[in-house]
């Protein structure tokens, strides 16, 4: 091996899940290990050592958290938590990395890894920051992209409302719906987060669900944002506010059912109870569910749009960045109560 894949043995810190939730995560599922990378030199051919920069926090790691059936395996108990990273190489292998690349992957709660190169992204981060490609220019984006144009195929002049809409995902999808010309509404938790949705994304309207202890109060606020009744819906919460969203359907209303945060921490079903599902028939609505990682094959068009739009600033959004390794746990508990405002990331 050349002098310059060969590194000094070095330790790192990661988060390995040391025991599933029941109910509301907690610090204690967590815990911080320090690691040492093997020697360098047995580094295999095509591999790379990174150094990550940022993890990303999402929903669905609550799911993996649990041992319950769904569309992936959970994560094991005393190995790495699963999570998109950005970062920079600082060795490789692998004859299209050079140290001091940075790239994206899935290399989870870890300040290093050792990746194959197939399983890395090379990003650029000069012309848009690191970050990005873990928000807008990630998943979650891919997400938003995805929803928009296969499952709602959004058209000028149609009422779209996005539920946590001032998240990773639900910020994406309004403002792309605003671009193809729809009437945008988000659903969102908080005064802040509703004046951000519409006084710095452009929605038409937010409706703050916390200001609202009954149904009816609810329902009847989001009635009046949506006069002419919803065309597409764009899911991410469930529960009480996807159900009031169905009370407002239209005839032949769709709906891309993206995601459902309000259970997940549940013990019961009744956390996704509806009373208005009966819309569903009446209203003829069309209702998708769907997992953006099954669709690799339209990654590269999403991006390349999305990126196109990032470069031209049509595309705005917000990061909340925890610092260091250690104060992940924490952030994602707040994710999953709604602390964070746009994405939620940790440096390190
Ligand atoms: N299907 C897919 O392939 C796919 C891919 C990515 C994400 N998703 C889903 O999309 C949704 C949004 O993901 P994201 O990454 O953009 O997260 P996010 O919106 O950045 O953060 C989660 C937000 O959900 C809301 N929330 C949390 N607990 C809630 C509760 N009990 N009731 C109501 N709202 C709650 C909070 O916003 P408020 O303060 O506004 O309540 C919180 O800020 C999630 O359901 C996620 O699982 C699905």
């Amino acid at each position: 091996m050349s002098e310059e894949h060969r590194l000094p043995a070095q330790t790192y810190q990661r988060i390995v899940l040391a025991a599933r939730p029941r109910g509301q995560v907690a610090p204690e599922n967590f815990r911080l290990e320090t690691a040492t990378l093997p020697t360098i030199d047995d580094l295999k051919i095509n591999e790379v050592v990174i150094k990550n920069h940022y993890l990303s926090l999402d929903p669905y790691m609550r799911g993996r958290m649990s041992k319950a059936k769904s569309y992936a395996e959970p994560q094991a108990l005393d190995q790495t938590m699963i999570g998109a990273t950005a970062g920079q190489v600082v060795a490789s292998r692998h004859a299209d990395f050079l140290p001091g690349d940075y790239v994206s992957g899935m290399l989870g709660w870890t300040e290093m890894a050792i990746e194959d190169g197939a399983a890395l992204r090379k990003v650029d981060a000069v012309i848009l920051p690191l970050s990005v490609y873990l928000s807008v220019l990630g998943m979650p984006g891919v997400t938003a992209w995805y929803g928009i144009h296969r499952i709602l195929q959004a058209k000028a002049g149609q009422t779209l409302v996005v539920s946590a809409a001032g998240g990773a995902v639900g910020s994406v999808v309004g403002q792309l719906a605003k671009l193809i010309g729809c009437r945008v509404v988000g659903i969102a938790g908080g005064e802040q987060k509703c004046a951000y949705i519409v006084d710095e994304l452009g929605f038409d309207s937010c409706v703050d669900y916390k200001k609202f202890a009954s149904e009816e109060e609810l329902t009847d606020s989001l009635a009046a944002a949506t006069p002419d009744g919803i065309d597409l819906l764009f899911e991410n919460v469930g529960g009480r506010i996807f159900d009031a969203s169905l009370a407002r359907l239209n005839p032949y209303a769709k709906i891309a059912l993206c995601g459902m945060i309000a259970g997940y921490s549940a013990n019961s079903d009744n956390a996704q109870a509806l009373k208005n599902s009966g819309k569903l028939l009446t209203m003829r609505a069309t209702l998708q569910g769907f997992i953006v990682t099954e669709h690799m094959d339209v990654w590269p068009q999403a991006l390349a749009e999305l990126t196109e739009l990032m470069v031209a600033k049509k595309l705005h959004y917000k990061e909340m960045i925890a610092q260091g390794l250690a104060a992940a746990p924490n952030a994602f508990i707040g994710l999953l109560s709604g602390k964070n405002l746009g994405k939620q990331l940790v440096r390190f």
